[in-house]
């Protein structure tokens, strides 16, 4: 382990447990649909890459990247669109993909941007969820985790850029952020 790490919360094997049940859930939801899967990037690359391939039926996948104003730890108010789609939502199911709601600033501006660009339908699949923290009404349709109240990384999330990597999602040790 990581010695950053304080304490593993989900394993590899529970990650890959949850997306195959998300997965079987979003197959039978999307049967006949052909949504656009949308990856906010790049904390979502990793829950994006396993997910889409528990996914039975026909999808499409894009990308974007938003930046949301704030420090490292927490989001702003409004997202600025770093890299936008390369195709339209219009008249589209649309899901997006992300790593972790937390205050849901983020992701309450990103489904207004989706649903004012005429998206038929625009449903949220976060990893992560961190209820206590919510500040917007925002209720994601899928869910992986509920979290508590601590800073979390590893398999997509980052602090400064780092632990991404980790396959597993941890509590970050808070003398790690503390001495910045
Ligand atoms: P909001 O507050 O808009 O923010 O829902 C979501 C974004 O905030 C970041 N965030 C975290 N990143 N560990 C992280 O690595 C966390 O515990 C955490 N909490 C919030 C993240 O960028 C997310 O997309
Ligand atoms: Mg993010």
């Amino acid at each position: 382990m990581n010695s950053d790490i304080k304490e593993i919360l989900y394993s590899q094997e529970q990650i890959q447990r949850v997306c195959q049940e998300l997965g079987a859930k979003l197959t039978n939801d999307y049967q006949d649909k052909k949504p656009l899967v949308i990856c906010v990037l790049k904390g979502a690359v990793m829950f994006m890459a396993d997910i889409v391939r528990k996914i039975d039926t026909y999808i499409e996948l894009d990308f974007m990247d938003v930046s949301s104003y704030g420090n490292e730890m927490e989001s702003s108010g409004s997202v600025k669109i770093i890299k936008d789609l390369d195709v339209s939502v219009k008249g589209r199911d649309v899901l997006i993909v992300e790593d972790i709601i937390d205050t849901g600033r983020t992701l309450a501006c990103l489904a207004s941007l989706l649903k004012h660009r005429q998206a038929k339908s625009v449903k949220i699949c976060t990893l992560l969820d961190k209820p206590d923290r919510r500040e917007k009404t925002i209720s994601p349709d899928y869910v992986g985790f509920q979290v508590p109240n601590e800073f979390v990384v590893g398999y997509g999330l980052d602090y400064q850029g780092f632990y991404r990597n980790l396959p597993y999602v941890g509590i970050l040790k808070p003398a790690v952020y503390e001495k910045n």
